[in-house]
């Protein structure tokens, strides 16, 4: 496979950049990003040496360059994370969340599109979240396959668009394409502005735990790893054509937990005080239980999450308390200078 990730300096891109090229039948791993405050060259260490691996700083949004470079390194696989990917930004401005998730989403299908008329055989990954699926009650089961598109907040909305026109190509055009849903992911990279990562650098800092609301919002955690494993085992069944083209796959940890138990947890785990809690003005429109059954994955493709919460959220703190110079050098922006001079 000759794979290109869309936004493969983020979170979970930068993960699957490193899973991907773990993987013998992966020729060669292409990473295109744009760099916004959500990405970092240093989630990609170690690789400038590889030769399989080749970063280009460009924006999804620009059609013909995405097109070209597709077409100059004869990639086959797109597997796209691009995104604006956090709720409470979407809620103070929804702009740059329809330019990249809908907008951005349209210029990668229409590319490969473009290449497919010209009889190139290219194929798409589009990772998609659970949020589309919208808010549970506490007795509801967990989302499947089949529940209906209900998104309820700005970041959701532009990610089930995206996700319909993915949809769309497949169906209208034929586009092999697959798209993922995953509940919350947790782990090193994740930048600080989601719940994890931010209380596990407040509570180390000695700064207040801004819980939303009471606290008793539930999400099913799953360990950034084993997402990606997922998404590398559809990676593979789409270029085996063993996928109907536009099928949606859930992925989970049947791990649900609400906030606060994580809150007191990263307490524990990091010697901090619980008087540094503050509950704080709730997140409007806020979601309160996402869950997500996963027996689709684990019955076509034997997929199942590996790592133990327990293990994962205690290497995961560790990683932060430990990281400074990751934590310095993506609050301070000195990257971006650095970027500027190293990368067009
Ligand atoms: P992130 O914000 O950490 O990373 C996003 C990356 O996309 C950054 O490197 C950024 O520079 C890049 N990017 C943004 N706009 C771009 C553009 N126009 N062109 C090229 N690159 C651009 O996000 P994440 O948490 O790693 O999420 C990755 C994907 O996974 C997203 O599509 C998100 O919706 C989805 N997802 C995330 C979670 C989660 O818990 N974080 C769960 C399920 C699905
Ligand atoms: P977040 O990490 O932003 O992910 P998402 O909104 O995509 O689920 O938030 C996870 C949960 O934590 C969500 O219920 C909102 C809550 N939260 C807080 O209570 N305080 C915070 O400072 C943040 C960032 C999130």
């Amino acid at each position: 496979m000759r794979i290109l990730a869309t936004g493969g300096c983020g979170f979970i891109g930068s993960h699957f950049v490193h899973q991907a090229l773990d993987r013998v039948d992966v020729e060669c791993v292409v990473n295109l990003d744009a760099l916004t405050y959500s990405g970092h060259l240093g989630n990609l260490e170690g690789l400038s040496e590889d030769e399989r691996y080749l970063f280009i700083h460009a924006s999804i949004n620009e059609k013909e360059g995405f097109q070209e470079i597709l077409s100059e390194h004869e990639i086959d696989l797109v597997v796209h994370l691009a995104a604006e990917s956090h709720v409470d930004r979407s809620i103070d401005s929804v702009e740059p969340f329809v330019k990249t998730n809908v907008d951005g989403t349209r210029s990668v299908l229409e590319a490969i599109h473009n290449l497919r008329k010209k009889g190139t055989d290219i194929r798409l990954v589009h990772v998609s979240t659970d949020e589309v699926y919208g808010s549970l009650g506490p007795n509801d089961p967990p989302f499947t396959e089949a529940t209906s598109l209900d998104p309820r907040n700005p970041y959701a909305s532009t990610k089930a668009a995206s996700d319909l026109l993915v949809r769309a190509f497949s169906h209208t055009h034929n586009l092999p394409a697959v798209i993922t849903r995953c509940s919350n992911n947790y782990g090193p990279n994740q930048f600080p502005e989601k719940l994890i990562p931010l209380m596990t650098l407040n509570a180390l800092e000695g700064k207040s735990l801004p819980v939303y609301g009471d606290g008793m919002q539930i999400r099913d955690w799953i360990h950034v790893s084993d997402h990606v494993d997922g998404i590398l085992t559809l990676c593979e069944a789409i270029m085996d054509d063993n996928i109907e083209f536009g099928e949606v796959f859930n992925m989970g940890a049947d791990n649900e937990i609400p906030n606060i138990e994580i809150v007191h947890k990263i307490i524990e785990l990091t010697g901090a005080s619980k008087e540094q809690i503050e509950h704080v003005r709730d997140r409007p429109g806020h979601d309160r239980r996402y869950a997500m059954g996963f027996e689709k994955m684990a019955h076509r493709f034997s997929w199942s999450p590996k790592t133990a919460w327990k293990h994962g959220i205690e290497e995961t703190v560790s990683w932060y308390q430990e990281r400074t110079d990751w934590v310095d050098s993506v609050r301070t922006g000195a990257y971006r200078e650095w970027i500027d001079t190293h990368y067009r």
